[in-house]
């Protein structure tokens, strides 16, 4: 067991865990922040994607150990009144089906339009190719992509 001093959502957090917990078991079973999620827990699928450092990482293959200093930015931590772009257009398009996926797809859709504010259908497509969606709501997170880009 080790001690470390995270930076989640913008607050000091205390936390002790092995050094390789994944991040995403401390952020779920420490902290009790839930929506991020876990699907394959092998980097395949994008449920457990939380930011580091405004990257979208893969929290599941991300040891606590090496978060170090880095600002871990959650699903509860990108708008604490739910009201994001892409939350506000998640909500008018009904771009979920099941929403287990949704966290992390939103988390890397956030980083894509701080990067790019106006993507293009290839630039979405690109960006979000690495997460998996069993009910096929692709069409619909681009719209909502868009839709939150406006
Ligand atoms: Fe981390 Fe699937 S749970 S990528």
């Amino acid at each position: 067991m080790s001690h470390y001093s995270l930076d989640i959502n913008g607050r000091t957090t205390a936390v002790d865990a092995a050094p390789d917990t994944p991040l995403l078991w401390v952020l779920r079973d420490q902290l009790q922040l839930l929506g991020t999620k876990y699907g394959c827990g092998v980097g395949q699928c994008g449920a457990c994607t939380v930011q580091l450092n405004g990257v979208p990482t893969r929290s599941c293959l991300t040891p606590v150990a090496s978060v170090g200093k880095k600002k871990v930015l959650t699903i509860e931590g990108l708008d604490a009144q739910h009201a994001h772009p892409l939350q506000q257009a998640w909500q008018e398009l009904d771009v979920p089906q099941c929403g287990y996926c949704q966290a992390g797809q939103i988390m890397t859709a956030a980083a894509l339009l701080k990067e790019n504010p106006r993507p293009s259908d290839a630039d979405i497509d690109g960006a979000m190719a690495g997460h998996l969606c069993r009910c096929a709501t692709y069409i619909r997170i681009r719209a909502g992509i868009h839709r939150a880009a406006e």
